[in-house]
């Protein structure tokens, strides 16, 4: 197997200098990471690279000390690029915009790290961030980064329930939110959310710092709840802005929730050397990016993609970093992308798919592009989600610049395999994110960890150790981490991902081997939505599997069984159990449908067949697995899965 050839790569020597990268790397890991750590201001750098006896695979950069605000703001402050565009906040939803300089950055940044010393954060505090696509919730996020505090970003439209499961879990000291967030034709008020969450929460913080914003301000509760603004406007008026504060760059910079097999939250920690080290090789090196342009990541601060190219790539490398609140289309057209772009100067995108497929969707003849001039960008990049070719060449076409796919996950924050820009374009090819990057040995796997050969399809796994920014193990659950990641295939990473490498090195992702679903580039666990789904009272079992959807790629289903004995209607509790997962995990989660059926379809061990379901409810060829118990109840969903089609058609 291999895909088809596409956007021309960059000349004649293209992938040299990829080549000659990777195989650096592979003679010489600690000497590859060694000279990009050069790049950071350590306080005092790394005499030893990595300690492979430390952590459950080794640690990077084990006796460095730095702070990672330092290197965003202050390192650039320092050697006068003060005046020099940090953020450029966009808001097509509220119409407000503003450009903060690395100065005006460090000042926002310094205050509000105060006024959190102020309520008592220490270094390896938790902080926890609950907030729209605001600037404050950069700043949020710096702050913590400069007094050596842990954030935790919750992505603000889960709902109170989740959020509480990860206050309960992080124990933050202090949360940051806002009064609301604003949605297409409709304020979200945060503030009962948090209100409701905390309620729920074992664990209280001292104190909530809250943004009042215009669109609905909230009503702040007594002796817990501070007013962001007029907090930080008296930091900033008796000018006590705090300084930055040294860690090891083993210390952990943030904790970031995603969704595993099952419910429980899952915090990946990110550590603050490796983190620097390898953000910065991957703005030069995969997104081609020079200090002083413009970088913009059309994705939200609650996401992997927020944390690593909305606030931290792009302002390492001295770059500046769009924030956008707004959506794709309908804030207020098809041409919004274009339109920020134009006006920021942005030299490289990076958007899901699902954003490309929505435009494309109410603009397909590319009319709004062309309305705006676009010669400043030179790429776009694409991640979260398989990317199809159709979609990727509509962009590529549309926008005359070439449309990069590349892979990564929560847990590597980098990409594991891509086609480096900064390094020269390889040759690309359609449906498969490129090559593996420096620091990352992909090999595609057996079921019983015997290595595959080119074009065959298996598990995706890579050799340890995993490079610098990778997590080194789950906020606390040692155990977890290995268990989860590790064990399968001893001395290997487990991705989770299945698919296949050509006999050029290409990965191409397909799928993955847990039942964790992208919708729209949002990574969802089927597990926690089951978990939700179970709370309803007269459901006795349920399955959730994802779907095929043209738009989102994936989109949850879900299949219930009533207890015996429940006299309510069918549709009733179909409806009941839609409006509990937006209630309980977020609008977000939404269901695509839920089914109601008189049992689940089961192995003879009892494990739902949960694969079966989504090939029938996506209408795909499907068989009685050997090993089924009760076949008749895969007929029974087919029989129901037809009767639905018809009954929409
Ligand atoms: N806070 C509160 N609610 C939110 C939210 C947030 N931050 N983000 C989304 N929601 C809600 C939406 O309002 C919507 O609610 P509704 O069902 O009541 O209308 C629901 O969650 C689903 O939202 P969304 O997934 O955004 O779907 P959509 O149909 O409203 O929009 C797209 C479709 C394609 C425009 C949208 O999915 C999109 O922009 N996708 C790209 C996502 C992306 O950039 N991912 C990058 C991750 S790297
Ligand atoms: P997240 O941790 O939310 O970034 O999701 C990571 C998962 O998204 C990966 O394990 C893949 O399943 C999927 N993914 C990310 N990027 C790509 C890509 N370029 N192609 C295919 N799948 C991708």
């Amino acid at each position: 197997m291999s895909g088809a050839a596409g956007h021309p790569a960059s000349g004649p020597a293209a992938g040299s200098a990829y080549r000659r990268g990777y195989a650096a790397w592979q003679e010489d890991p600690e000497g590859f990471w060694r000279a990009a750590a050069q790049e950071i201001s350590w306080v005092s750098p790394p005499a030893r690279i990595f300690d492979p006896d430390s952590g459950a695979y080794g640690r990077w950069f084990p006796d460095a000390t730095c702070n990672t605000c330092y290197n965003c703001i202050d390192r650039h402050v320092a050697a006068g690029q003060g005046a020099r565009i940090a953020l450029i906040y966009d808001s097509p939803i509220t119409g407000r915009a503003r450009r903060y300089s690395f100065a005006e950055l460090q000042r926002e940044v310094a205050a509000l790290a105060q006024v959190m010393l102020d309520r008592g954060v220490a270094p390896g505090d938790r902080v926890l961030i609950y907030m729209p696509m605001v600037p404050e919730a950069v700043f949020a996020m710096l702050a913590c980064a400069r007094i050596g505090a842990v954030h935790a970003v919750v992505f603000g439209g889960f709902a109170a329930a989740e959020l509480a499961s990860r206050i309960d879990h992080a124990e933050p000291r202090l949360i940051v939110s806002a009064s609301c967030g604003i949605e297409p034709g409709r304020v979200i008020a945060y503030k009962p959310l948090l209100d409701r969450a905390t309620e729920l929460s074992a664990h209280k913080p001292a104190a909530r710092i809250v943004l009042q914003r215009p669109e609905q301000p909230c009503a702040m509760t007594e002796g817990l709840d501070v007013d962001y603004r007029q907090a930080v406007d008296a930091a900033m008026a008796a000018d006590r802005l705090a300084g930055c504060r040294t860690v090891a760059a083993t210390d952990p910079l943030y904790i970031l929730y995603t969704s595993g097999t099952t419910g429980q939250p899952k915090g990946v920690v990110r550590e603050n050397g490796g983190h620097m080290v390898a953000l910065k090789w991957s703005m030069q090196n995969v997104y081609g990016m020079a200090p002083g342009e413009v970088f913009w990541a059309a994705s939200d601060v609650g996401w992997v993609v927020g944390h690593s190219y909305i606030v931290y790539g792009p302002l390492l490398q001295g770059c500046a970093t769009v924030l956008f609140e707004g959506k794709p289309v309908g804030t207020p057209d098809a041409g919004t992308f274009w339109r920020v772009i134009s006006e920021h100067g942005v030299s490289a995108l990076f958007a899901a798919p699902t954003a490309i497929r929505a435009i494309r969707r109410e603009d397909p003849g590319g009319a709004f592009i062309g309305r705006w001039d676009l010669s400043c960008l030179r790429q776009m990049f694409v991640a979260g989600e398989r990317a199809d070719p159709e979609t990727i060449i509509w962009a590529e076409t549309g926008l005359n610049v070439p449309v990069i796919d590349h892979w990564w996950q929560t847990e590597t924050g980098w990409a594991i395999a891509a086609n480096p820009a900064g390094l020269g374009l390889l040759p690309v090819k359609y449906g498969s994110p490129g090559v593996a990057m420096p620091g990352y040995d992909i090999r595609v796997l057996d079921d019983e960890g015997a290595p595959l050969p080119p074009g065959a399809l298996g598990n995706i796994a890579i050799r340890l150790p995993l490079p610098p920014s990778c997590f080194a193990t789950l906020w606390t659950a040692d155990q977890r981490f290995r268990d989860t990641y590790l064990s399968r295939f001893p001395g290997y990473y487990d991705t989770a991902d299945a698919g296949y490498m050509d006999e050029d090195g290409y990965v191409f992702v397909m799928s993955r081997t847990d039942d964790v679903i992208q919708v729209a580039g949002h990574r969802l666990s089927t597990g926690a939505l089951e978990d939700a789904v179970l709370g309803h009272p007269d459901l006795a079992e349920c399955a959730v599997v994802g779907i095929g959807d043209a738009l989102k790629g994936q989109v949850p289903f879900g299949i219930v069984v009533m207890k015996a004995g429940t006299a309510r209607g069918e549709a009733e509790i179909a409806r009941e159990v839609s409006q509990r997962v937006r209630e309980t995990v977020g609008a977000i989660a939404s269901l695509r449908g839920v089914l109601v059926v008189a049992g689940l379809p089961k192995t003879r061990s009892g494990k739902i067949l949960r694969g079966v379901i989504r090939k029938i409810l996506d209408g795909e060829r499907w068989s009685y697995p050997a090993t089924i118990e009760d076949p008749e109840r895969l007929d029974a969903i087919a029989e129901a899965v037809a009767q639905m089609r018809a009954g929409s058609a």
